[in-house]
């Protein structure tokens, strides 16, 4: 058993984050391990995160539900350290429903989870724009959960006690609307509002588990595993990401143990997603970002709104924009060539260079076990380019000193410059090999040069946009060190 091992007891669960700023390509990653595996748990977030998924020719895009939905025999489970919309979280049950497949009678939901209400939602369209949220009302609905009261007002609430006694949870909701209404001048609906929320909790009253041992259960008496599924990423972890531009919750593997309800006594599996040439959306720093801060500046404009992926590729032509000697360009044209776009807004995704020093720290301290590295493909674009070859970020520079880390504060981040090291490129095209031992020595060596920098093995890595472009990589004998390949 694993406890022999030094591990703890129990069979072993996994848990799935994103080692950079979300948008890594974990729904393909999760959708190869999943069938392993039970249970399927969400443990922090909201409808801020979104991954499509598909089956056959079942295609569904998930906010709320956890992944799962296409095998009837696994439990979905919104664990307490989310916080619910419940109005989009019906809608998106009516949308499973509408493709044939149904989550009754195998999907629950935390009492203890909080719940994002109106007022969470208009704060967060009037006041999150400075760091790009994704207007969720994320971080208010969280905050609600710490403040608790505001004054005499009941500020938090959560599922179930919403529904241990829904005509004083809809007067809390009202409430809270009417104090926002009041505070910010505003002219708003408030009961229609309330209604509406009403109606969505009452729809999904079935789905309540009050059963704080559910998890444990699964796990001591029924010997299940579980699969909890990271939102966001390490990156935008509320206490460890880049605050104050990170989201509201903790994204790191060790939330599994708080928000996931896994009892300290059982280990975990850890699994990273990165990808190979990096993303982030919405403001903060990013030090190896393709031109710095006018990409930055580029990408935000209009809060995100001018620079659409319509106008790009109406604009430029990608090909042109690798030769150029300005790294600025060299990440529009890698945006426009990887379809590094929001899914539903069009937006465009800062891009930067593969950030091992980040890597390095994120494997580290969430404890990852194994690495999965998406968008391989994409390095074959720097052959095209002026570069010396795919740039690698190795350190950073900060004040003069050369660091193995990532600074604390977002002002030394945006002050970092990255270290750069550049590989061979290679040139082919490999979206179509399906072997590690057929890629060209450019990639595999690459993989080597990874897997040795950051101290994790790399389990995996995507070729190309389709779910079956992927090469899982063979485990190969354990070298003595944590890297388990010589
Ligand atoms: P919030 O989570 O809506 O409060 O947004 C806070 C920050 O996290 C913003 O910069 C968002 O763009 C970012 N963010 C939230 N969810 C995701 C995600 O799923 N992928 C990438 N970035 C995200």
């Amino acid at each position: 058993m694993d406890n022999l091992i030094g591990k703890k007891c129990g069979p072993e669960s996994t848990v799935l984050i994103g080692l950079q700023y979300g948008d890594e390509g974990k729904a393909r990653v999760l959708e190869k391990l999943l069938p392993k595996y039970d249970a399927v748990v969400r443990f922090n977030g909201g409808p801020n995160a979104g991954h499509s998924l598909q089956v056959g020719d079942k295609k569904i895009a998930l906010h709320q539900v956890p992944s799962g939905i296409f095998y009837d025999d696994k439990l979905l489970y919104i664990a307490s350290g989310c916080v619910v919309n419940p109005e989009k979280l019906a809608e998106e049950i009516a949308e499973i429903n509408a493709i044939g497949v149904s989550i009754e009678g195998r999907f629950l939901i935390s009492s203890n989870a909080t719940l994002i209400q109106p007022h969470h939602i208009l704060l967060d369209r009037m006041f999150g724009k400075e760091i790009g949220t994704t207007g969720n009302g994320i971080g208010f609905a969280y905050s609600g959960r710490a403040v608790r009261m505001k004054g005499r007002l009941l500020e938090n609430l959560r599922f179930g006690d919403y529904l241990s006694d829904v005509e004083l949870g809809k007067s809390v909701v009202v409430d809270n609307l009417k104090a926002f209404s009041k505070e910010f001048g505003k002219k708003i609906d408030e009961l229609k509002l309330a209604d509406d929320f009403d109606a969505a909790m009452r729809n999904l009253s079935n789905f309540k588990s009050s059963n704080p041992m559910l998890i444990e259960d699964l796990i001591s008496k029924d010997a299940k595993r579980i699969f909890f599924e990271g939102a966001q990423a390490a990156m935008l972890d509320v206490v460890s990401g880049t605050v104050p531009f990170v989201t509201s919750s903790r994204t790191i593997s060790g939330a599994v143990y708080t928000g996931g309800e896994l009892s300290p006594k059982h280990g975990v599996k850890v699994i990273g997603v990165a990808k190979a040439i990096m993303s982030r959306v919405g403001a903060g720093p990013f030090i190896s970002e393709f031109g710095g801060k006018k990409s930055e500046d580029y990408c935000a404009e209009g809060n995100g709104y001018v620079n659409v992926k319509s106008k790009e590729l109406e604009k430029f032509s990608a090909d042109q924009l690798l030769k150029s000697q300005d790294l600025f360009e060299i990440g529009i044209a890698l945006r426009m060539i990887g379809n590094e776009y929001g899914a539903s807004t069009g937006r465009p995704r800062r891009i930067g260079m593969l950030d091992l020093v980040m890597l390095k720290q994120n494997c580290k301290l969430n404890g990852v076990d194994e690495v999965y590295l998406t968008k391989i493909d994409s390095l074959a674009d720097f052959a095209r380019t002026n570069l010396w070859g795919i740039p690698l970020v190795v350190a950073y520079e900060l004040n003069g000193k050369t660091i193995d880390f990532i600074p604390s504060t977002a002002n030394d981040c945006c002050d970092a410059k990255p270290v750069i090291e550049y590989l061979p490129s290679f040139k082919e095209d490999i979206s179509s090999i399906r072997n590690f031992e057929e890629l060209p020595s450019e990639a595999r060596n690459l993989i080597y040069f990874v897997e040795e920098k950051i101290g994790a093995r790399i389990a995996g890595i995507g070729v190309g946009p389709e779910r079956d472009q992927f090469i899982e990589i063979p485990r190969r004998v354990v070298g003595g060190g944590d890297v388990c390949r010589t």
